[in-house]
């Protein structure tokens, strides 16, 4: 895999003569040399308005690159997570705006649930808490069974209990890397009349989706975590509840309206009253990043390219060991622990361990600074989690005895032993200088 390290211009850069290791990819990833081309290329050479609006060379070529039903992007993504059609595939600003598109626009009943895990983004959970509090749903979270997996019997319990209307989960957790068992949940919620949002920021990038096999209704991701441009996303819906199949959803029937409107959504308008085109073009209101949605169609052919399932053989690879070595020297020491599945194999490219040690906050610093070595730290937006498990003021302990901080290593396929072994000396040396160890 190290062959496609060449393709990235920012991991040939150094810093104090070393290179950057660069572990921080489920924020965001880094990016290859074709995507930027396909970014540049459309500022060089044909920036103009692409979609149904203009009608001269730009705007052709911007639309054949997007839209042209064999080789647009629109097309690309549908195939990359395998979409019967490429109108099922709506253009969003990333996942948030996505989520967000699902509980603004989806025609929930008063009292139906939204069913959650215990441990989601705040992307989907947010947007349902308002919803409550508006008192259009109840929000109810699921809590993750033994050993930190998906608990299926207690989903059923909780089906068959009634009222769920949706189903909204993280696929892959931006917190645990831990992958829930998606197949069986969306068999189980249509079992009992549920749909199902999977939240697919996680997963898009690391693994192949098969939306027909999965069936889910809908579905969210970036395309900046997946080799991509910033600043788009896609919220895949199946066309029966958009309308963008031959035959528009009965009334009553579950439906997805557009939750924005605007330029681009409109078939016809009077001062009176307008109507709406179908999907896509009815969810896309405005002018979008053109740019991002012609690179989107790079990204996707280059990790096609790669293989996604030797990304997720790589990723497996590098926790195993960066799982085993962390839990051989800490695993014991009562202050360290890994969060999710211990069995590194379930977490993805994830890895985030708690450092319950006074003043244990700052390493993410101190690893920049001594090997350019990016993680992240903090709650990865998961407050909601984290709140729950220590209570509310947490991160404000008393004394500095009771310090506890987290950080999360988050592997791509371009990254390597070397650097893993790398990070386990430096975080080691860490411990070794706050007397840890
Ligand atoms: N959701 C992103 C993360 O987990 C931003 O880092």
């Amino acid at each position: 895999m190290e062959r496609y390290r060449n393709d990235f211009p920012s991991l040939g850069q150094r810093r104090d003569g070393k290179p950057p290791i660069y572990f921080d990819n489920a924020c965001t990833t880094l990016v290859p040399q074709p995507v930027i081309d396909a970014i540049g290329e459309y500022y060089a050479k044909y920036p103009g308005c692409g979609g149904r609006r203009s009608h001269h060379w730009f705007a052709e070529e911007v639309t054949s690159r997007v839209e042209d039903e064999t080789a647009g992007s629109r097309r690309q993504i549908a195939d990359f997570i395998h979409a019967p059609s490429e109108k099922e595939i709506l253009f969003a600003l990333n996942t948030t705006h996505a989520l967000n598109a699902v509980a603004l626009g989806f025609n929930f009943r008063e009292g139906d649930t939204v069913l959650l895990t215990d441990r989601e983004h705040n992307s989907n959970l947010i947007p349902w808490l308002r919803l409550q509090a508006r008192g259009g749903v109840n929000v109810q979270c699921l809590p993750m069974g033994a050993d930190e997996e998906f608990d299926l019997d207690a989903l059923e319990s909780r089906l068959k209990a009634g009222g769920v209307r949706l189903v909204s989960m993280g696929f892959t957790s931006n917190f645990t890397g831990y992958t829930i068992p998606a197949a069986e949940v969306v068999r189980l919620a249509h079992r009992y009349g549920a749909r199902v949002l999977l939240d697919a920021a996680q997963t898009a990038p690391h693994r192949g989706i098969d939306v027909g096999a999965l069936g889910v209704d809908m579905l969210a991701f970036s395309l900046h975590k997946m080799c991509g441009p910033r600043g788009l996303g896609v919220l895949y819906a199946k066309s029966e509840l958009t309308g963008a199949g031959a035959k528009p959803p009965d009334e009553g029937a579950d439906r997805l309206d557009p939750a924005v409107l605007g330029g681009g959504t409109v078939a016809d308008a009077t001062c009176g009253g307008y109507s709406l085109l179908a999907a896509p073009e009815g969810f896309e209101a405005g002018i979008p990043n053109y740019p991002a949605q012609i690179a989107a169609g790079a990204a996707v052919r280059y990790l096609g390219g790669v293989g996604m399932e030797r990304i997720a053989a790589r990723e497996r690879e590098l926790n195993g060991y960066l799982t085993a070595e962390l839990l051989k020297r800490y695993g014991d020491a009562g202050w360290f622990r890994v969060f999710g599945p211990q069995d590194a194999s379930k977490r993805g490219g994830v890895l985030t361990f708690e450092v319950r040690r006074p003043n244990s906050t700052g390493i993410a610093t101190e690893l920049d600074k001594k090997a350019n070595i990016m993680v992240r730290d903090g709650v990865f937006c998961v407050h909601s989690y984290f709140n729950g498990q220590f209570g509310a003021g947490w991160q404000r302990p008393k004394s500095h005895r009771d310090h506890r901080m987290v950080y999360r290593v988050s592997l791509y396929f371009y990254n390597t032993l070397e650097e893993c072994r790398t990070f386990v000396e430096t975080l080691d040396a860490i411990f070794a200088e706050r007397c840890y160890i």
